[in-house]
């Protein structure tokens, strides 16, 4: 919807006037009136003025890409869930506004802006190496002790084919740099490096969950199982939409976030 339609849906959704928003956003009642006519639109000050307050009212303010809309928060969203429709939203807005294809490619500092993107709005630590050793199952992750001067090896892998790409893939995941959030974006990284070596992306919605982080534990020890998984997978589809969102949904199945659909959120 437009700017004007979305103000006045808020206000007749929390039973407010004009002059009632106006003095909970603490603007003068014209600068209401203007955004309802589409005489004006907010500023950027009051633009955060106005997604707080929605939020202080479990509302929230998307827009202004692709249309404004007023998202209701359901107060019982949990934790996981905020986090899974936010860093969603995040990674959909990555391939929508072109940044992926701007991001370093096979670089820490590349994966760790992608992280940054997911998760800047979620974790303090997002983009960050960790400090704290990780461990799943009976596997450690490098220890932290360890972590920069392992990164520097890693990124100087080469990427010059399928096999190079998945090593490189297999090593960053051994090293687990981040506290949280690793696999999502690893995923992401992973793909810009196949896009610009080989042309081609991974669609996972063809991976199967358990095959897939069967592939991974073993990984380690033996890449066969997830290099053939992975090739099996490879698509020329690097820049459709619809791939991307399914692979996104794919990759958040894979670590048990399955409540949104990046489709629903664009
Ligand atoms: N036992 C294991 N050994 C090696 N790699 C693993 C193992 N288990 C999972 N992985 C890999 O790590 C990824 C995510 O693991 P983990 O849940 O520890 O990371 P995370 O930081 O929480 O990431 P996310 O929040 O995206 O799930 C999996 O998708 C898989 O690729
Ligand atoms: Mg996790």
């Amino acid at each position: 919807m437009t700017f004007p339609e979305v103000v006045k849906e808020m206000r007749a959704h929390l039973g407010l006037s004009q002059e009632e928003l106006a003095a909970g956003l603490g603007v003068a009642f014209a600068t209401v009136n203007r955004w309802e006519n589409g005489r004006s639109l907010p500023a950027s000050a009051a633009r955060k003025k106005l997604s707080d307050f929605c939020l202080a009212h479990h509302l929230e303010l998307e827009g202004p890409r692709g249309g404004y809309r007023l998202r209701s928060l359901e107060v019982t969203e949990t934790v996981e869930q905020r986090e899974e429709r936010v860093s969603k939203m995040r990674a959909l807005e990555l391939f929508d506004t072109g940044e992926i294809d701007r991001i370093e490619v096979g670089t820490f500092r590349g994966l760790a802006r992608i992280h940054e993107a997911l998760f800047g709005d979620l974790y303090d630590f997002a983009g960050r190496v960790r400090q704290v050793n990780l461990a799943k199952g009976s596997f450690r992750f490098a220890p932290a002790m360890y972590l920069e001067e392992a990164i520097k090896k890693i990124e100087a892998m080469p990427e010059d084919s399928f096999d190079a790409i998945v090593e490189k893939y297999v090593e960053m995941n051994v090293a687990h740099p981040f506290r949280e959030g690793n696999g999502r974006s690893m995923r992401l990284w992973l793909d810009c490096m196949l896009k610009r070596s080989l042309g081609q992306v991974v669609d996972w919605s063809r991976i199967d969950r358990e095959e897939y982080l069967l592939a991974m534990e073993r990984s380690p020890v033996k890449d066969l199982e997830i290099k053939h998984l992975l090739r099996s997978a490879l698509t020329d589809g690097t820049g459709d939409r619809a791939v991307y969102m399914k692979g996104i949904d794919a990759s958040y199945r894979y670590e048990g976030y399955s409540v949104y659909r990046t489709e629903e959120l664009g």
